[in-house]
């Protein structure tokens, strides 16, 4: 799509912001070890595990890492899942959840429903590192994050606005709004709208200490209800970490976490000597038995309806990825190269 100037001016300012305030709540580097570092995704983040590893062979903090390496597809507008360029709320509005956790200082911050914000990942090192709190949403997560000189920005991309248009004039057929013609109705309009986008990153970085940091960042269920909050900003649901132990994070529909806390059990599994895959499948089997329990998280054959994917690494640099049904893939950095793997599922599609 040819971007209009208005539109490169607008992502300039975009970039310049986020360089800026990518900085805000960093720590020093310090001297690099000897441990082989590793960084893990979803399939999302190939130049997210890319910048992070690069980050951390130069002895930056393994959650700065990962922040700055999700900042990548924050600042992605193509990405629809994440920061600029995500699918707004029913509304129109672009609606934010984030969250990080930091190995050494058993740390944790997020901000959910923040508007107007590129980097929300670096805010919610902000709420972890400058506040008492650990989660703060809304209205409130925007003045915290102005008062610690993160710039305002507009979210909803000119792309992502015709989507949610078209969305919104095709979704009932009884009320007064209605679609162009068919034939008239652009490919990726009708790309994006299938299926509903429940995409997000997470990043969980092993540094060279052997420590760990991670963050899992979102624009949340595309059309969602103003003020829902997904997994992603939910410590111990869309993101967990012990130092001693490992770091494990999720895509997909956020409510399956958030009945199953399913990152935390993920990492209890692996503090049981679990390996990351057998903990991560221990997990979709509980979601599965748990949440099909209820008709409304059913399909009509009784299968659960919506998927999670997981990604994990353990203190001593396994790693693996898994979802409930088939076709994720993960993102890995090896400390050598960066590549996508396919992971395993739990069920048949
Ligand atoms: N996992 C992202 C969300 O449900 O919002």
């Amino acid at each position: 799509m040819e971007i209009p100037m208005s539109r490169r001016h607008f992502l300039s300012a975009t970039a310049a912001a986020s360089l800026g305030t990518l900085a805000i709540g960093a720590e020093p580097t310090r001297p690099v070890g000897g441990r082989r570092p590793i960084a893990v995704s979803s399939a999302n983040g190939l130049p997210a595990v890319e910048r992070a590893m690069e980050l951390v062979k130069k002895g930056h903090d393994p959650l700065d890492a990962a922040i700055e390496g999700v900042a990548i597809v924050e600042a992605d507008p193509k990405d629809h899942s994440v920061g600029l360029g995500g699918l707004p709320n029913e509304d129109g509005v672009v609606e934010l959840d984030a969250a990080v956790m930091h190995g050494p200082t058993h740390g944790g911050g997020s901000v959910a429903s923040i508007r107007n914000i590129l980097h929300p990942a670096a805010v919610a090192r902000m709420v972890m590192k400058r506040s008492r709190h650990c989660l703060i949403v809304g209205e409130g997560a925007l003045r915290f994050a102005r008062a610690h000189g993160f710039p305002e920005v507009e979210l909803l991309t000119e792309e992502a606005r015709q989507i949610w248009l078209h969305w919104k004039e095709t979704r009932d057929a009884n009320d007064d709004w209605l679609p162009p013609p068919d034939e008239t109705v652009a490919a990726f309009i009708k790309q994006a709208l299938k299926p509903r986008v429940t995409g997000t990153i997470h990043c969980s970085v092993l540094d060279t200490h052997g420590d760990l940091g991670c963050t899992t960042t979102t624009s949340g269920l595309s059309w969602k209800i103003p003020g829902r909050v997904g997994d992603s900003p939910i410590l111990g649901a869309g993101l967990f970490l012990d130092n001693e132990v490992g770091s494990a994070g999720s895509t997909g529909v956020g409510e399956l976490n958030l009945l199953n806390l399913s990152s935390a059990l993920i990492v209890e599994g692996m503090r049981r000597g679990l390996s990351p895959k057998d903990a991560i499948m221990d997990v979709c089997k509980t979601i599965v038995r748990r949440c099909t329990k209820d008709p409304k998280r059913r399909q009509k054959d009784g299968r659960l309806a919506g998927n999670v994917l997981f990604y994990a690494v353990s203190k001593d640099g396994k790693y693996a990825g898994g979802s409930i049904y088939p076709g994720a893939r993960m993102a890995v950095h090896d400390g050598d190269s960066a590549r996508l793997e396919p992971v395993d599922a739990l069920l048949d599609r």
